[in-house]
């Protein structure tokens, strides 16, 4: 196992999150300002834009963003908002991938043009601008980081980056090589009607594994783990060689062909990563995917996950592949209905908190955390907030 501690053993929070916390506008407002909009947002692989001009976008919460490769072959981050009259510049596909052509991000509204390194290089009718330096017109930016080829960018600086905040993970995460990875599918956007911790408190639940998710727990047979830090919330699991249960376990534990660039201990593991606060990262021997759930309101969040794997031609990694997407599409069904009937609940106003298992050291750090962050979060009901 990796070096992870377990976090509130004794010293956590013996009581889950309000009810109110998951509904309420106002706490929703604060946790934008005080913990999504401070925290690393996952855009797209190194991959996903290999050529110059090639860009991928990302809005999260409010803020829209895209990166783009740059002549100079450098990956930047940029807020799509022109220097002008505000206008968003680039749209891209449903995914919102796109590519700037002749190296020139050109806005829609009134032709003002931008080289990729975001420097303002074209105004119509520049002579009727008073006091016009273009040098200060370049556009905004966040902050950006790429750790092992995943782009991520930040649009409030302050705090541990993303290697920083993974360390304690590095060396359960280095062997799968995700630089080297490739999209092995487009981006896809479930919305939910459910409060964004709704989704990331199922998916760091250990608990319902073996009550609501029969498949999944016959395909790691009881060997669920979790393990918690302040900023990473690890689950793993092991697939033994013969399992039980549907065809797609099964097949999948029959199939899953060695991964000779992984250790021995890692080519049979689940891996599920969740970074606070929104972000999870489902490392199989196979392939591996983020989840990022984008907070729309205290009741809507849009799920956006993409998978990648290393170029495999072999037949059982297809067929592992394909299996493993059954699998999880049926766990994703499963979890679905869990959330739905979770938010309901908590917009009942009936349920006020309910107490956290010991062995629930995932959501007793997710709790803690979010405390930190909106200490109101401890308490049973909403706060008088000021008008
Ligand atoms: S808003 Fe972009 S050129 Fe005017
Ligand atoms: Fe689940």
């Amino acid at each position: 196992m990796s070096s992870g501690r377990s976090a509130g053993e004794a010293g956590g929070p013996k009581l889950g999150l309000p009810g109110w916390v998951y509904r309420d506008e106002r706490f929703f407002r604060g946790e934008i300002d005080k913990v999504l909009l401070p925290s690393w947002q996952v855009v797209c692989h190194q991959s996903d834009i290999p050529a110059p001009g090639d860009f991928r976008r990302l809005d999260f919460a409010g803020k829209p963003i895209f990166v783009v490769r740059g002549e100079d072959t450098e990956v930047r981050a940029f807020y799509n908002v022109c220097r002008h009259r505000a206008s968003r510049l680039l749209d891209g596909d449903a995914s919102g991938a796109g590519h700037c052509r002749r190296g020139r991000i050109v806005c829609p509204y009134h032709g003002w043009t931008y080289d990729l390194e975001g420097r303002l290089r074209g105004v119509p009718d520049r002579a009727a601008y008073d006091d016009f330096e273009d040098a200060g017109w370049g556009l905004n930016t966040p902050e950006i980081e790429i750790w092992h080829g995943f782009i991520f960018i930040r649009c409030r600086p302050g705090g541990a980056g993303v290697a920083e905040m993974m360390a304690p993970w590095e060396d359960a995460i280095a062997p799968y090589r995700f630089a080297d990875m490739r999209a092995l599918g487009r981006v896809t956007l479930r919305p939910r009607a459910v409060n964004w911790k709704t989704i990331v408190e199922n998916y760091a639940d250990g608990l319902h594994i073996p009550v609501a998710h029969p498949g999944l727990s016959a395909l790691s047979a009881g060997s669920y783990r979790l393990e918690a830090d302040e900023s990473v919330m690890h689950m793993s699991a092991d697939v033994p060689e013969q399992g039980t249960g549907s065809w797609s376990v099964r097949g999948y534990s029959r199939y899953l062909p060695p991964v000779e660039h992984l250790p021995p201990a890692l080519r049979r593991r689940w891996n599920y990563f969740l970074l606070w606060p929104n972000l999870a990262f489902d490392i199989y021997p196979d392939q591996v995917d983020f989840m990022q759930m984008i907070p729309l309101g205290p009741r809507h969040t849009l799920i956006r996950e993409i998978p990648y794997g290393h170029p495999d031609g072999r037949r059982e990694m297809a067929a592992a592949r394909y299996l493993n997407w059954r699998i999880n599409r049926q766990v994703n069904a499963e979890d679905r209905d869990l959330i739905e009937r979770v938010q309901a609940g908590m917009d009942s106003g009936v349920f006020r908190q309910g107490p956290l298992s010991r062995n629930e050291i995932c959501l007793r750090a997710l709790a803690q955390r979010l405390r930190e962050a909106l200490p109101e979060a401890i308490e049973p009901d909403p706060p008088a907030y000021p008008e």
